[in-house]
């Protein structure tokens, strides 16, 4: 039984959890071990956070498991990344429906391999319908990439006369971005000391509470999961207001 668990508010969840899943080399490099070693031992903490949120009610999950950058890494290390996603996608496949979580991705995924691209697309497509949790994966993905796409995108509508320059409002941003129809991040966690945002949901970040921790992802587990979460819990969340305005609305 967890004692931290059992201190959560499950009245005060946050509905989206964003993580930067870092440390994974260095987390193999201790251990005299390849990095992919670290890749491969990261898997097995997305499985466990994944099971914990969706077990607690958390209802969007989002997992930075490529940027844009990453393709320059050692060919050897880019290969093993791909090849194990498209691994994890199919060998979790049935755990994804047991458990009704429904897999979604955001980035640039027309340029990923063809086979991690398609694997990916089966998996969206055999857990279309589970309603509990979104396990969302940021694949290829760059916020900077995402907001230019944005912008061509209203640039265009607004050339075509379908929308206006008076009516642009954050709202219009967020339909275009990739990740429309997803609530912003409440919490982001960033694993293995490293405090930066690394190109990731930049639009989306914008109010989030940051948790950044010393572990190594292949060491995240349930428990500090949740010891994000109750940490979350006890920071005021003020939206720019002050704390006396916040009990008073
Ligand atoms: C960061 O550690 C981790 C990554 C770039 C990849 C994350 C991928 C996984 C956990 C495995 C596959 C994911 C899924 C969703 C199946 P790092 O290599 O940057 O670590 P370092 O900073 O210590 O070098």
């Amino acid at each position: 039984m967890s004692l931290l668990k059992d201190q959560l508010n499950l009245e005060k969840l946050p509905k989206h959890i964003a993580i930067i899943m870092d440390g994974n080399g260095r987390w193999a490099k201790h251990r005299n071990m390849p990095r992919v070693f670290g890749h491969k031992n990261g898997v097995t903490a997305v499985r466990e956070v994944s099971e914990a949120s969706a077990e607690i009610g958390i209802q969007y999950l989002t997992l930075y498991a490529f940027s844009t950058e990453n393709w320059s890494r050692p060919a050897l290390e880019v290969n093993a990344l791909m090849t194990l996603l498209v691994e994890t996608v199919k060998r979790e496949l049935k755990t994804l429906n047991d458990n009704n979580i429904r897999l979604s991705a955001i980035g640039n995924l027309s340029k990923l391999p063809s086979k991690t691209y398609d694997t990916l697309m089966e998996g969206i497509a055999a857990t279309a319908n589970n309603d509990r949790m979104v396990l969302n994966l940021a694949l290829n993905y760059s916020a900077k990439e995402e907001m230019i796409n944005a912008t061509k995108s209203i640039a265009q509508q607004v050339s075509e006369g379908k929308l206006t320059l008076d009516s642009i409002n954050a709202d219009t941003i967020d339909k275009h971005l990739t990740t429309s129809g997803i609530p912003d991040p409440e919490l982001l966690i960033r694993t293995s000391g490293e405090q930066r945002i690394s190109n990731f949901l930049l639009w989306q970040i914008a109010y989030s509470e940051l948790y950044f921790t010393e572990t190594y992802w292949p060491d995240f587990n349930r428990e500090h999961l949740y010891e994000a979460i109750l940490d979350f819990q006890n920071r005021e969340r003020r939206f720019g207001k002050t704390s006396e305005q916040l009990t008073i609305t």
